[in-house]
Order: structure tokens, then sequence, then C-alpha cells
């Protein structure tokens, strides 16, 4: 699945993961449960594969910087218009970057290849926040996801990663299911894993519902960079 399938879905409006609500374990975990209002302007949190999720909006109105990659240039420029945020445009290391101009926890997107990013990108990054990016790639680029992510991340780095669990011969993905097993044998070398929760959400998923699925977990874990 390379990155011309996602800009054709973006060209083309296939955007059904996009949500307009904020995802409510990132609320949960990083709001009144998370760190202390006064020390998250330390915290910057990696949003991977983007798209133009309200969730990076919710990180910064709650007081932590945010850096992201995505592909997709329209996915970029819509999220800074749609959320009425002015932005600057920079190239940094021939790369393009885009930064809130005005937001007091800022918000920096790297729109090009997530495998380019190189770990002095990611220096003072603290937490990842994984919702959909796992899960959007196919089993066979999951592990080179996984290692490029370990190579980015210095120890002690925090990831919530939520993954979707269904029966492979009910659905084509993306989104691809990832079952518990997988995420042990992808991540036990370099993160430590927690498994925080597990809920059956087939019936809030209506598109996927209507693609076929009977059921439809998603699990949400805590990794640790060892
Ligand atoms: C399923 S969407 C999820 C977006 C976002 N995480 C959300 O919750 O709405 C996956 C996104 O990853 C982007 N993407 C896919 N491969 C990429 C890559 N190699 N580098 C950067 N972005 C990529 C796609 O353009 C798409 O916007």
């Amino acid at each position: 699945m390379d990155i011309d399938f996602w800009l054709e879905r973006w060209n083309n409006n296939q955007t059904g993961f996009h949500q307009q609500s904020i995802n409510p374990y990132l609320v949960y975990f990083y709001g009144d449960k998370g760190p202390p209002v006064e020390q998250r302007d330390k915290l910057r949190v990696f949003v991977p594969l983007c798209g133009k999720s309200k969730d990076m909006l919710w990180l910064s109105q709650n007081g932590y910087r945010v850096f992201a990659v995505e592909c997709s240039e329209r996915a970029v420029k819509d999220f800074f218009e749609e959320n009425a945020l002015n932005y600057k445009f920079a190239v940094k290391d021939q790369h393009a970057l885009y930064q809130s101009s005005e937001l007091a926890s800022q918000i920096e997107i790297f729109q090009g290849d997530f495998f380019e990013i190189q770990p002095h990108d990611m220096d003072t990054v603290s937490d990842i926040f994984d919702r959909a990016s796992l899960v959007a790639l196919p089993e066979e680029m999951r592990q080179s996801y996984v290692n490029k992510m370990a190579e980015l991340q210095r120890s002690g780095t925090r990831t919530l990663l939520v993954t979707l669990t269904y029966d492979p011969a009910e659905m084509k993905g993306p989104p691809f299911s990832v079952t518990e097993e997988a995420v042990h044998e992808l991540y036990h070398e370099n993160f430590s894993v927690q498994k925080l929760l597990s809920k059956q959400v087939i019936n809030e998923e209506s598109g996927l519902k209507n693609r076929g699925l009977t059921s439809l977990v998603e699990t949400v874990y805590k990794l640790v960079r060892k």
C-alpha cells in the first residue's frame, strides 16, 4: 500500500477514516487522567500518519506541542484551513513543514513520507498517539513501520496505540485487523507492551458494519520504548 494509494483516496474524498469527534481514549489518557496541565508544555506528541485528525487540535488546545507526519498535501492544508488556523510553510532538510503560527502550543506537520523522518526530527518527542496508523498498513509493511518507530524514539517515549481486530475473511482492509499476538510479536523486542482496555465497537462503526463486519474489537495499548 504505497503513498499513491493514499493520495488518490484524498483526491477522491475517500476519507471515511476521518472522525469529526476527538478520540475518546486520547481524551481519557491525556486529559484529566493524564499529565498535569502545568507540565504539558514540556511534552511533544508525535502523531504518525495524521491525516487531518482533530486529535492534533485537541492536543494543542490542551497544552501539548504536536509534531505529525502526513504524505498528503491536501490533508495537511485541509487540517489548517478547516480548523481556521493560520500556518507558515517552511522547507527543512528538503522537506515540507507546515507550522501553526498563532497557537500557544505549536502544531508542526511534516508533509512527506513517514519513512523519511530522521531521529533528530523527533528530538523532543515524549509521547506518540497512534490511531488508524499501524492499522492503516498491510501486514507486509508493519514490521518496517515498527522498526522505524523504534529507530526514531529515545528510551522512555510513551505510545498510546489503538488497534482494531476483526475476522479478515469478512472484510479487506484498510483498516487491517491486528491481533494482540501480532502487537506483542511486533513490539516486544524494543518496547514494553501493556494492554489498557478492549472494547466491542461494531455498533458504533456503521461504515465497517456495512462492509460486512459482524465484530470489531478496539484495543488500546501503552507502549514504552526500552
Ligand atoms: C487511515 S488514515 C488515518 C489518519 C489519522 N491517523 C486519523 O486518525 O484520522 C492513514 C493516513 O496515513 C497517511 N499515510 C499513509 N502512508 C503514509 C506514509 N508512508 N507517510 C505519511 N503518511 C502516510 C494517509 O495519507 C492517511 O491520511
